[in-house]
This record gives C-alpha cells, sequence and structure tokens, in this order.
C-alpha cells in the first residue's frame, strides 16, 4: 500500500458537515471513487493536548500531524508550518525526526515552541505575509491551521492576530491565497500542503470559509482530498470542519 493510499483511508469524496449537512464544494474538490472516511475528535482529547500553561484549544490535534508526516514525508524532510501556533505541527514533526520551519506572529507563542523545540529549531518570529522573504525551500509538506474570520461583522484582522480593526473578509482571502501561493512555491515537486480549515454560522450568517480557502490555494495546487473532521462537541460558531490536502501538480 503506498503512502498516499494509507492516507486516503480517512478522505472524503463527498464535503460533509460534522452535523451531516451536505456542503457547496467547488467542481475541483470532488474526487469520485473515494471511500468516505473521516477523523473524529473529542473536545476533551484536544484539550488534554494543551502545551502546558495553554489555557484554549486553538491548535491542532496531534493525530492530523503525524498522520500527514507519515505519508507525505521521510525521516529528514522538512516541515513548514506559516501559523505555528503552540507549536503542534513542528513539535509533532521534530519527535519524528523531520526538520522543521515555523512563522509566528505572537511573540509569546514564539517563545512558547521554544521552549517545546530542541534548541536550533527553526521557529521564526515573523508575519507569514512575508514568508518568501522568511523561509528557503526545498519544503517537503506543510500543515498549517490559518486563523480564521467571518464574512461579516468581524472587525478584527485575523493576520495581524486580531490586532487590529482593519478586518475585510476580501482582502483576508487575498492576503491568504498570498501566502499560500508562497507555499506552493516552497513546496518540492511532488510535495503536500494540509490545511485545516472550518466553515462559520454566527447570527444565521454561513461563512463558507472552508471552500474559500480551498479555491485560493487550489489556484496553485491540486486538491487531492477532502477530510471531514467531526467532534463530539463542537463549537457554536463552526458549522463544518475539514482537511484540505493539497499536492503539486507535478506531484
Ligand atoms: C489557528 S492558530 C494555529 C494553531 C497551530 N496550528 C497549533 O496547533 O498550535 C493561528 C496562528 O496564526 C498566528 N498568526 C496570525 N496572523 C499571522 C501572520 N500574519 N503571520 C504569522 N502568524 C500569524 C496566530 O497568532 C495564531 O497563533
Amino acid at each position: 500500500m503506498s503512502a498516499d493510499q494509507r492516507f486516503l483511508r480517512h478522505s472524503a469524496h463527498e464535503f460533509l458537515a460534522a452535523n451531516g449537512t451536505r456542503l457547496r464544494a467547488p467542481a475541483a474538490i470532488t474526487q469520485p471513487g473515494r471511500v468516505r472516511a473521516a477523523y473524529s475528535f473529542t473536545s476533551a482529547g484536544l484539550a488534554a493536548q494543551r502545551p502546558d500553561g495553554v489555557v484554549d484549544d486553538v491548535h491542532l490535534c496531534e493525530q492530523v500531524v503525524v498522520d500527514a508526516v507519515e505519508e507525505f514525508t521521510a525521516v529528514g524532510d522538512l516541515v513548514l508550518d506559516p501559523f505555528a501556533g503552540y507549536g503542534t505541527t513542528l513539535v509533532v514533526a521534530s519527535r519524528m525526526d523531520r526538520q522543521v520551519v515555523g512563522v509566528e506572529l505572537d511573540e509569546s507563542k514564539v517563545e512558547l515552541i521554544r521552549r517545546r523545540l530542541a534548541p536550533g529549531a527553526r521557529i521564526l518570529h515573523g508575519d507569514a505575509r512575508e514568508l518568501a522573504r522568511l523561509v528557503s525551500g526545498p519544503v517537503d509538506l506543510c500543515v498549517t491551521s490559518p486563523p480564521y474570520m467571518s464574512s461579516v461583522d468581524h472587525p478584527q484582522n485575523p493576520l495581524t492576530a486580531y490586532r487590529t480593526l482593519d478586518g475585510d473578509y476580501a482582502r483576508y482571502l487575498d492576503e491568504l491565497g498570498a501566502i499560500l501561493a508562497d507555499v506552493a512555491a516552497l513546496l518540492r515537486p511532488g510535495g503536500h500542503l494540509v490545511v485545516s480549515a472550518a466553515n462559520i454560522e454566527e447570527n444565521g450568517v454561513e461563512t463558507p470559509l472552508a471552500q474559500d480557502i480551498a479555491e485560493r490555494a487550489s489556484r496553485h495546487l491540486a486538491l487531492r482530498q477532502q477530510i471531514s473532521v467531526e467532534w463530539d462537541h463542537p463549537p457554536s460558531w463552526m458549522s463544518a470542519d475539514c482537511l484540505l490536502v493539497f499536492g503539486r501538480p507535478d506531484a
């Protein structure tokens, strides 16, 4: 069984919300013939993975990173996270003997990640919007979860870590799309990108963020799989959660 085939056990050919609702998906997403499967996580399980001193659960489930690193990389390969957060991607990939490089805007999180990683591991305090200047490829795998926003009533700008009130959904998608273009350019031929993305529903307004991110990344990479992620207690704002798996077109 090839590496890709093993990861496909988790893939879904339909884009389904945690509550079973079928989601609108761009044509490029659909991959007929794939067995539907999903990750199923619990809030308690995610909380148990909180790094020391952290009081929220804005972090990836470690299993997602373990599976992606196993499937798409070999020992010594380079794994990137341009939105490093508390460092899940970097910590898990380091534990699996991969090289890592991450970018994080919030200095306190950079310090936290430095404490979690071996000395010398590359975690850069910087802005992912300058990724091309900050990081050199080739990168074998990027596993990331960008900061989210809803399309209306969201003045906080996700790409300043919500510190400024100039949030604008269209500009956010443009800037996120540019970061994903930089990731694509950093990937080696055959490299992969795994993005955690959710749809948001607030005050009766649906933001199809996962589809919008899929559409932006698909301008530069081929969408290979969409994997639904189910939660026992999803946050009230989350109408669907998924993982989007992209490959370089020459992969
Ligand atoms: C959803 S969290 C990532 C969590 C991470 N995957 C983990 O498991 O810990 C998004 C992160 O992106 C960071 N961020 C926001 N804007 C950024 C930017 N322009 N450049 C780099 N990091 C940014 C935020 O500070 C936040 O830590």
